[in-house]
């Protein structure tokens, strides 16, 4: 593993509290929640360490940062990048991943885990069951936590609906009449920043919303609307979705679990707001017609 030292000027921001003495590691620094985080951590003036298995994707942060490679699925790239660290954000959903980094993170000596899990983790199937694992191992291990759980993320609906919007002006997806109150991850990642750089988050969840909730229906009108142009939605049946996941490369067992997440869309089970955003992350949550207009131009 390789690590660059890349600040030499120490701290920008002389007002933050106490714990900006404390070292910070982001692990998916370079996916949709983690560059938001890097870039408010860089605005607040903190200090802190990235992992990545590709340094090609995180130039010009600037001397605040530092810059470690590794790779998740590698244990023995990981120790040199916990060396010195305080506090660790965790995203990946894999348990073998998990496993492997908070293993190191202990022999390392951190103290203070944050970690994306989701709104779905008292479920007993599916994502909700596997990242509750992971959060009931990061406390047998006895480190301290934080467990941000965000809803759907607005982002997905690029990957979801991105090609047949720009091919056909047609959305698929097994959807029903639930509601779900999408989140932004510039938001989730407000309230990471928060929870890595403030002393009195230790030991919560968060649960993480967007600022109302819609049907997928009321979401393509939005959609359609910051677009300028119609955009049919089909309600996919659920039985449909899971043969073409299957299809598409999924293991059973993963299409079980979406299954189940589905159904509790479905079912509007995950339809309530938070107010976790504007609470703790201290800014107004960003509205889907806002996050719309910014990205359209992944629809076109
Ligand atoms: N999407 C949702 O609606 C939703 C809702 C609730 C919870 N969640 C949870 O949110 C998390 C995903 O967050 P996200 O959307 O910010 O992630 P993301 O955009 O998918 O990015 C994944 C990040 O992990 C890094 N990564 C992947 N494999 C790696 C490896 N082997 N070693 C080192 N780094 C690796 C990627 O780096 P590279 O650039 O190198 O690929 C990237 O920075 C998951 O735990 C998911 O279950 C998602």
């Amino acid at each position: 593993m390789k690590m660059r030292s890349a600040w030499t000027s120490g701290w920008k921001n002389s007002n933050l509290n106490e714990s900006k003495f404390e070292m910070i590691l982001i692990t998916g620094a370079t996916g949709s929640i983690g560059k938001e985080l890097v870039r408010q951590l860089i605005d607040k003036g903190v200090k802190f360490r990235v992992l990545v298995r590709d340094e090609k994707k995180v130039t010009g942060l600037g001397d605040q940062v530092e810059i470690a490679i590794g790779d998740l699925s590698k244990p023995e790239t990981l120790g040199t990048a916990m060396h010195g660290i305080d506090k660790l954000f965790l995203v990946t959903p894999d348990m073998g991943q998990v496993r492997a980094l908070l293993g190191v993170a202990k022999q390392s000596g951190v103290r203070h885990v944050v970690k994306i899990s989701t709104i779905e983790a008292d479920r007993s199937l599916g994502p909700g069951k596997w990242h509750r694992q992971q959060e009931d191992l990061i406390k047998s291990m006895g480190f301290a936590w934080t467990f941000l759980r965000p809803t759907m993320m607005m982002i997905n609906i690029i990957e979801w609906w991105g090609e047949t919007v720009k091919s056909q002006n047609a959305v698929y997806f097994p959807g029903g009449n639930g509601k779900v109150p999408p989140v932004d991850p510039c938001d989730v990642a407000a309230v990471a920043c928060a929870a890595l750089t403030e002393s009195d988050h230790e030991g919560k969840v968060y649960e993480l919303t967007g600022p109302q909730a819609f049907t997928i229906g009321e979401m393509v009108e939005i959609l359609a609307k910051a677009l300028g142009k119609p955009i049919r939605y089909t309600d996919v049946p659920v039985f449909a979705a899971a043969i073409g996941m299957l299809r598409f490369g999924l293991p059973l067992y993963v299409v079980i679990g979406l299954m189940q997440t589905l159904g509790a869309l479905r079912r509007s089970e995950y339809a309530y707001v938070s107010d976790v955003v504007e609470q703790v992350g201290k800014r107004k949550p960003r509205t889907f017609e806002a996050w719309c207009q910014e990205y359209k131009q992944a629809f076109q």
